[in-house]
């Protein structure tokens, strides 16, 4: 059975899973993080090398204060309280998305979590916290263009590679599998570069339901797909052309 290297989780649906039992979207949030502490556990299971979740969008920003509060209170709880835990696993921690505009303390937290596990081999768990794929890819242009402005790079040898590099993703391989939870069947503005070639996979339930036998399924329908990037199958690729 083929395996991913790199799975990337839409967490979504944490609100609807609170409604559903006439609780503050907060509770959802928190049953959230419960849910990616359990399937991080499960992963030696799986063989998979990296792990990506989103867990705040750069348009999250646009919900009520109150909520964005929480979601910030909830990824400084999270690294405080399972950092050393990730450590002990073996799992390397890294963060994508903008730091500019996070407060100092989450920058210092999330810092720290990326220099404790940085030399760990067995996880990589990757988590996109205000993060967006436009913003992204701007900040990579941006980088581009003063690495032209300051004469190191010509604009008409800038390739694919060097796009690639500039992004927060720059050492990760691209995600070969992207599922997104609660059933909604978009990306939300998540690794737009580099899930070009990626198998999709959208499961019903919400987040917080999501447990270690959704991502076996999940693996086992990204099993029986034929990844083409843009090529032929290899039976049809090596029939010999005798139509005309
Ligand atoms: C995902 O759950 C978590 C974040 C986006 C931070 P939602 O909060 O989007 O939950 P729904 O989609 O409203 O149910
Ligand atoms: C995507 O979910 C972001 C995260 C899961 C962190 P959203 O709930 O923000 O996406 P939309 O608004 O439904 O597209
Ligand atoms: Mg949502």
């Amino acid at each position: 059975m083929t395996s991913p290297t790199h799975v990337a989780i839409i967490m979504d649906g944490n609100g609807r899973w609170a409604k559903s039992r006439g609780l503050p979207r907060v509770a959802g949030h928190r049953a959230g993080v419960e849910a990616l502490r359990n399937l991080v556990r499960a992963m030696p299971d799986f063989g998979i090398s990296v792990l990506t979740v989103y867990a705040f969008s750069s348009e999250n920003w646009s919900r009520p204060k109150s909520e964005v509060t929480d979601l910030m209170g909830l990824l400084k709880l999270f690294i405080r309280r399972d950092l050393a835990e990730l450590h002990r696993n073996g799992v390397r921690v890294r963060i994508i998305g903008d730091r500019a505009t996070l407060q100092p303390d989450i920058g210092g937290l999330l810092e720290e979590a990326e220099n404790l596990t940085r030399e760990n081999t067995n996880l990589t768990l990757v988590i996109a916290f205000n993060y967006g794929s436009r913003d992204e890819i701007v900040r990579a242009a941006r980088k581009l263009a003063e690495a032209a402005v300051r004469g190191e790079i010509l604009p008409q040898q800038i390739e694919m590679d060097d796009i690639t590099r500039s992004l927060d993703t720059a050492d990760i391989p691209d995600p070969d599998l992207v599922i997104r939870t609660s059933g909604e069947l978009r990306l939300s503005n998540f690794l737009l570069w580099q899930a070009a070639y990626s198998e999709l996979v959208f499961v019903p339930c919400y987040w917080p339901d999501f447990g270690s036998d959704h991502l076996a399924e999940a693996l086992r329908d990204y099993a029986g797909r034929e990844r083409r990037f843009g090529g032929l199958s290899p039976e049809e690729a090596v029939a010999p052309a005798i139509v005309r």
